[in-house]
């Protein structure tokens, strides 16, 4: 059998690629002098370490591979997607438990916006989802306010100018529509900053509720609002492939 290459890594991804930390957390334990490479206290987290080879501890602990671990939360609003918030407002790490030691969420929400949100220690895993080139789709449904026309869905199909360059081309579906309210779902493949919100404000209209409802062709679907559930392997791949809805 052919053996792994040995991988090299500075100190604070090799943590996070060992399933441990976010590189952000490991920047804290290297500071505060709780990680030791090779008997020796580690200062610096720009040191490379090879993984396999050198000898990591935390806290005089060996520091091991954890398991991968695959959740899906159904943020409810409210909640902010940060381990800590120095506002002290409530964050999807307050639903997570003890769980949440381990996970870092992949990409995030908006305080104002529901839905499924996903939390891994597989970090190539959360770059292959969020690399722009991997074009996954989230699927939200809107309420907007007023009445949205066809011709400002057919501009948000083909994208819109918003201050940070045009969108990309997204999937829109008409669900119902009255002169107070309009209900759609619309799927992109980018993740820009309350991208949604600034899309449909560029149509003329404004975000009442935001819900995401699907990551590729995986669906939020029965998940209670607030509660968690880990995703099984075939559930993964679905991340990858698109979503049947939104036209
Ligand atoms: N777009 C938004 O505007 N907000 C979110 O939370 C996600 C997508």
């Amino acid at each position: 059998m052919r053996k792994q290459p040995l991988e090299r890594k500075t100190i604070d991804r090799a943590l996070s690629r060992l399933g441990l930390c976010s590189r952000t957390e490991a920047l804290d334990l290297v500071r505060s002098g709780r990680v030791r490479v090779n008997g020796f206290v580690l200062r610096d987290a720009s040191i490379w370490v090879t993984l396999g080879l050198d000898q990591i501890e935390i806290d005089s602990r060996r520091a091991k591979a954890q398991e991968k671990l695959y959740v899906a939360l159904h943020k409810p609003v409210g909640y902010v997607t940060t381990r800590r918030d120095p506002e002290g407002r409530k964050t999807v790490y307050d639903l997570l438990g003890e769980l949440g030691t381990w996970l870092a969420p992949i990409g995030r929400l908006d305080r104002d916006t529901s839905g499924l949100l996903l939390f891994t220690n597989d970090t190539d895993f959360a770059a292959r989802v969020l690399e722009p080139r991997s074009k996954v789709e989230k699927r939200y449904r809107v309420e907007a306010r007023g009445r949205v026309d066809d011709e400002a869905f057919e501009r948000l199909r083909r994208g819109v100018e918003l201050a940070d360059g045009p969108t990309a081309p997204a999937r829109v579906e008409l669900l119902r529509r009255s002169k107070e309210r309009t209900l759609f779902e619309i799927a992109i493949t980018e993740g820009r900053n309350r991208q949604v919100r600034r899309m449909v404000e560029a149509v003329g209209s404004k975000v009442h509720k935001l819900a995401r409802v699907a990551i590729g062709a995986l669906e939020l679907g029965s998940l209670a609002v607030g509660k968690t559930r880990e995703l099984e392997g075939r559930e993964r791949s679905l991340v990858h492939r698109s979503s049947p809805k939104a036209t």
